[in-house]
């Protein structure tokens, strides 16, 4: 039975009701909204609504509730209640009689379902602060590994500088601590309570809204009834987050799609993480790396679904931000999924290091060290540059490297190049050089590694 059937003469049509049921959807709700009613309960017990025993039978009730739940959470399915709400109702209802109907007492779905889902929003990002750290172990790990790795550095995905592999790690480890510095910032922002806020004006019960906030485990309440029913910047910002750290899983994976594509052989991905071709027996395609990719479009979906959804909604609650929880919770399922996968795959990365090693020594990635070089012998920086360009320019039609040119050849471009030259021209130099805070030296990313560690050790 609907919760609101007594002003209605006629049933809902069987599309509508379809059309309009969240329960096959908000069902994940559920143990929030049982904790939620818990609380509400005890506020209730406080303003004398309910006895203490009365309050001590739903409780047990919703308890049980849980437990059963737990066991078989696929008998919510089943059940033709509008929502997850309608159904924790009916199954009090079934469970203690006439009392379970007091529940609902000075509470709006409105509240509840905006409390339910901060909640959820927050046992969720938990979890999503906890993957990107599992992340972050797992490239720190990688970097460890490889941290004299030689890789070429790429700009305009040209061979620019070389770099090492751990410094590559360390970049990612980077954007994924700017991630959790977001989540973290939205969960805080997320972490007020909107029960007590009833339908849209404020429960006309004198609910103690601090206590009923702290015993839900909430920063503080809303202050704002309107604004507390209707609010669903949490999602928005939880998709935010979810969007900008996928842009970063999305470049991790074309990286490492490059780098482990036949043409450039830096890496070997685990067959774990990779399938065949139904055609091509020789096959062994990147496809976690290609669906995590993939599923950044359909997370940057959801967000502007969702922000299309909140645009020009009058105040307060409205049935459209019913929409939110489908692309909500497909977002960060997308995004926590992907975050474990990123996990698999840097653990199973082999990095063939005398391929990487061969692609830095080629396209004049130590250009910049021989106008570094240049300029050491006092020739201002642009007019090195310039006679640099003109030597690649030579090597190139020669098809030669740098440090392939004799002393007499490179002499006809500066007569102040000498024989110590060719010790700037080595990948060594070009490393070791990098020594500035954040730079590619071996012990920059010795330091940065150190630094890093210790800093999860903090969290
Ligand atoms: N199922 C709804 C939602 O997810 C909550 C119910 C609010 N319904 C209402 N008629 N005010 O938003």
């Amino acid at each position: 039975m609907a919760l609101w059937g007594g002003r209605f003469k006629q049933q809902p049509s069987e599309l509508f009701k379809k059309f309009n049921d969240s329960l096959p959807v908000d069902y994940r709700l559920v143990e929030q909204d049982i904790q939620g009613s818990i609380c509400w309960s005890k506020a209730l017990e406080q303003v004398g609504v309910l006895s203490s025993d009365e309050q001590q039978a739903l409780q047990t009730a919703l308890l049980t509730l849980s437990e059963e739940v737990e066991k078989d959470p696929q008998q919510i399915l089943t059940s033709d209640a509008e929502d997850i709400h309608s159904w924790v109702e009916q199954k009090l209802i079934q469970a203690v009689g006439d009392l379970g109907k007091k529940l609902h007492t000075g509470r709006s779905r409105n509240d509840q379902v905006a409390t339910d889902l901060k909640l959820w929003c927050k046992a969720k990002g938990e979890e999503l602060s906890l993957a990107l750290v599992s992340l972050q172990q797992a490239l720190m790990d990688l970097a460890q590994r490889e941290k004299g790795t030689v890789l070429p550095g790429y700009t305009h995905l040209q061979r620019a500088q070389p770099v090492t592999f751990g410094h590559w790690c360390l970049a990612y480890v980077e954007m994924f601590d700017r991630d959790i510095g977001r989540l973290n910032d939205a969960l805080y922002r997320a972490d007020t309570s909107p029960l007590g806020s009833g339908a849209l004006a404020g429960t006309a019960y004198p609910i103690d809204r601090h206590a009923l906030a702290s015993d839900l485990g909430f920063r503080r309440p809303t202050l704002n009834s309107l604004d507390a029913v209707s609010d669903r910047d949490h999602v928005i910002e939880l998709m935010s987050c979810a969007s900008i750290s996928m842009m970063h899983l999305s470049r991790f994976a074309e990286d490492l799609i490059f780098y482990n594509s036949g043409e450039a052989g830096f890496i070997e991905l685990s067959d774990q993480v990779t399938s065949g071709s139904s055609l091509m027996p020789q096959k062994k395609n990147p496809d976690a790396l290609e669906l995590i990719r993939g599923k950044t479009g359909r997370v940057y979906g959801s967000l502007s679904g969702m922000l299309t959804t909140m645009k020009a909604l009058p105040l307060a609650y409205n049935k459209d931000m019913q929409e939110d929880k489908e692309g909500l919770f497909d977002a960060m399922d997308s995004w926590q999924l992907c975050l474990q996968m990123g996990v698999l795959v840097a653990e199973g990365i082999k990095v063939n290091s005398s391929a990487t090693l061969a692609a830095a020594q080629q396209g004049y990635a130590n250009a910049t060290e021989l106008a570094d070089y240049l300029v050491s012998k006092q020739i201002p920086f642009r007019e090195a540059h310039h006679i640099v360009g003109e030597v690649v320019l030579k090597a190139i039609s020669e098809g030669k490297a740098l440090e392939e040119f004799t002393l007499a050849e490179l002499q006809v471009y500066s007569s102040l190049i000498g024989e110590d030259v060719y010790q700037y021209l080595t990948i060594e130099s070009c490393l070791d050089k990098r020594q500035v805070l954040g730079g590619t030296s071996r012990e920059q990313v010795e330091l940065a590694l150190d630094t890093s560690r210790r800093d999860l050790a903090d969290i």
